[in-house]
């Protein structure tokens, strides 16, 4: 008996999706749908007839029939919308009386723009670009640079650790002089490079302080380099970005890997505003490398190029170089 029945039903499927395949309108398709699950259609004929069968046949017809159905409202549906879409007419679609706009050409972000632009100040003065990694070694962004673990020197440089099960001493770098000491290792003096890249600090923010911003690295080795050299060449590149006349002042200040250490700063409509530390390269940091100090001395330096973005730009609040409004972004 129940054979008889799903014998039946397989019919039904076949003969529906041949039917559905050569089906066109909405119209079309309704009629295929009263007849396959009308009220007085095939299927659901098939339905109404389970009552009268065998206890154990109809829960077998009666489940396959339900499966049949589900499967052909689904078909149902699919073909009603590709009919839809497909029959939509072009002026529907698109308002070909809309007037063209003109396509808005992207920019450079005004970080990139400085620090292409700082780059360039000390390529053409012999400095070669170079780049490192974001996520450093504890033992590079610290140990090398003359702050061993629990110098309190640590503290200027609020640290984001990376969790990692393998590792304990993964962390994000939290400025670019961890490649002072990756460039010296791999090479030999002399040495000219600047390195920009993103540096971060687990820092609340304000206008002047965000918890990741770019910052550039130069580091200069050789025999003879003298603090005279520092100077000569950080104002050298002072009066290429802001100009000839601009008067500079460097202050004695304090970094670990740098002895004597300075801050940099340049006249701003007569307050001095810091740009940058800088320093001559500490022994320490030429011992952890390997090169010979009765040789070489040098100098290193370190500025954010927002920051100077900011002076050149007179913009007055850090955050905004990241936070994406493009009313900021397209001025620059
Ligand atoms: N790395 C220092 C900082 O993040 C800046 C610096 C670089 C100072 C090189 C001296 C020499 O504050």
């Amino acid at each position: 008996m129940s054979e008889k029945n799903i014998k039946e039903l397989d019919d039904i499927k076949q003969q529906a999706l041949l039917g559905l395949s050569s089906l066109g309108s909405v119209d079309q398709l309704e009629n295929w749908r009263v007849r396959y699950l009308g009220r007085k259609g095939d299927l659901t004929n098939v339905l109404r007839g389970i009552s009268n069968l065998p206890i154990d046949d109809r829960k077998i017809v009666g489940s396959k029939a339900n499966k049949l159905r589900i499967y052909l409202e689904e078909e149902y549906q699919v073909n009603l919308s590709k009919i839809k879409s497909g029959n939509l007419d072009i002026q529907d679609a698109i308002d070909i009386t809309l007037p063209g706009r003109k396509v808005k050409m992207g920019r450079l972000h005004p970080s990139t723009t400085m620090i292409r632009e700082i780059i360039q100040a000390f390529n053409e003065m012999g400095f070669q670009t170079v780049e490192g990694d974001e996520i450093e070694l504890e033992k590079y962004n610290f140990d090398m640079l003359n702050i061993p673990a629990d110098h309190p020197a640590r503290d200027q440089w609020d640290t984001i650790w990376i969790d990692s099960d393998q590792h304990d001493d993964l962390l994000l770098r939290t400025h670019t002089s961890p490649m002072q000491a990756r460039v010296m290792e791999k090479n030999d003096p002399q040495v000219r490079v600047i390195v920009p890249g993103k540096c971060y600090r687990y820092e609340a923010t304000d206008a002047t302080h965000e918890w990741h911003f770019n910052q550039i690295e130069g580091l200069a080795v050789d025999t003879n380099i003298t603090f005279a050299d520092l100077k000569g060449t950080l104002y050298e590149f002072v009066k290429k970005i802001f100009g000839p006349s601009r008067k500079v002042r460097f202050r004695c200040d304090f970094f670990p890997f740098v002895e004597p250490g300075v801050d940099m700063s340049i006249d701003w409509n007569g307050r001095w505003i810091e740009i940058m530390g800088a320093g001559m390269v500490h022994p320490k940091v030429l011992e952890a490398v390997g090169y010979d100090t009765e040789k070489y001395t040098g100098f290193a330096f370190g500025m954010g190029p927002e920051r100077i973005s900011m002076l050149q730009n007179e913009i007055t609040d850090i955050r905004h170089f990241y936070s994406n409004d493009l009313r900021f972004l397209s001025q620059f």
